[in-house]
């Protein structure tokens, strides 16, 4: 049976039916890929998916990321994944609704603010995977923004200045954002700023977009609060809700994004109460945005 792509939104998000992750042919990897560079984000509900094959999965896309809670003081403790997901829930390693105190949990609500993943890292992501096996009642939804039709929509002098321009991002920058500051020494040595494109080119598409994020925190060549200012203004352009679209998660819901043109926030939940299980695959992008488009990026 020939995959099922039902468009949620008419040039954004889509949900792809008859289909098994865990047993896909060429002919459907070709028709979800095709799918991906169409849309950025797909949906694909009732996956039973177990850690081999959602990482499996990932893998077509590119090679797997590493989760930076490894630079985590406490990352001696078990972490209660592998290496290669992101843990997104609100579990410690024993599986127990975390406590209201925790770092990580303090850590972990800048994923409320809107952001594309590792974009703080020199060589960012290309597309993120995330799975849920068990989700609260209600709320804890997760939204997305088209950065493509957010580029599309500027003024075309907005457009023209943007072009070539270069963004500073740090993962201390989305983290101040919301007041947290207790990165130890090892974690800002493992994770310094880096330079990124704020307008790229995608390569399968040829469509451009803007690369946007919390973690954008100046813009080279612009005095600092200009900077900041201007990545607010187009933070706040992109997230319009002509833009976005919201999804209510069912448990075995698998979501694919492109994080080259995409940002994402998590909604609130009562995260004390109900355990959210989710987690994230990561796959790393060919190389640096600057470097992809030949942009010299000297950070000041
Ligand atoms: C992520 C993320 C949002 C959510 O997995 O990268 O930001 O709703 N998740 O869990
Ligand atoms: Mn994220």
């Amino acid at each position: 049976m020939a995959i099922e792509i039902v468009p949620v939104t008419p040039g954004f998000a889509a949900e792809v039916g008859d289909v098994d992750l865990a047993r896909l042919t060429p002919e459907e990897l070709e028709a979800v890929k095709q799918a991906f560079w169409t849309y950025a984000v797909l949906v694909f509900p009732g996956q039973t998916l177990d850690a081999e094959q959602h990482l499996a999965f990932a893998a077509r896309f590119g090679p797997h990321e590493t989760t930076i809670a490894v630079h985590r003081p406490d990352a001696d403790k078990k972490l209660r994944v592998r290496r290669e997901f992101a843990d997104v829930s609100n579990l410690d390693p024993e599986g127990r609704i975390w406590k209201a105190d925790s770092r990580v949990r303090e850590f972990e609500r800048a994923n409320r603010l809107w952001h594309t993943d590792s974009s703080f890292k020199r060589l960012p992501a290309l597309a993120s995977f995330l799975y849920a096996r068990s989700i609260p009642p209600v709320g804890g939804r997760t939204e997305f923004a088209d950065l493509r039709a957010a580029y599309d929509a500027l003024p075309e002098a907005t457009q023209r200045r943007l072009e070539g321009r270069v963004a500073e991002h740090c993962i201390a920058h989305s983290r101040a954002r919301i007041g947290f500051t207790a990165f130890t020494e090892e974690e800002r040595k493992a994770m310094p700023p880096v330079p990124q494109l704020l307008v790229r080119t995608l390569p399968q598409s040829g469509r451009k977009t803007l690369y946007l994020a919390s973690h954008a925190g100046r813009i080279v060549g612009l005095p600092e609060a200009d900077g900041r200012a201007l990545i607010d203004e187009l933070i706040a352009h992109a997230t319009q809700r002509q833009f976005v679209y919201s999804h209510r998660w069912r448990a075995q819901d698998l979501v694919m994004w492109d994080d080259r043109c995409t940002m994402h926030r998590a909604m609130g939940y009562d995260d004390l109460r109900f355990p959210r299980d989710v987690q994230r695959a990561t796959v790393s992008d060919v190389a640096n945005s600057c470097e992809q488009e030949g942009v010299q990026a000297v950070l000041a």
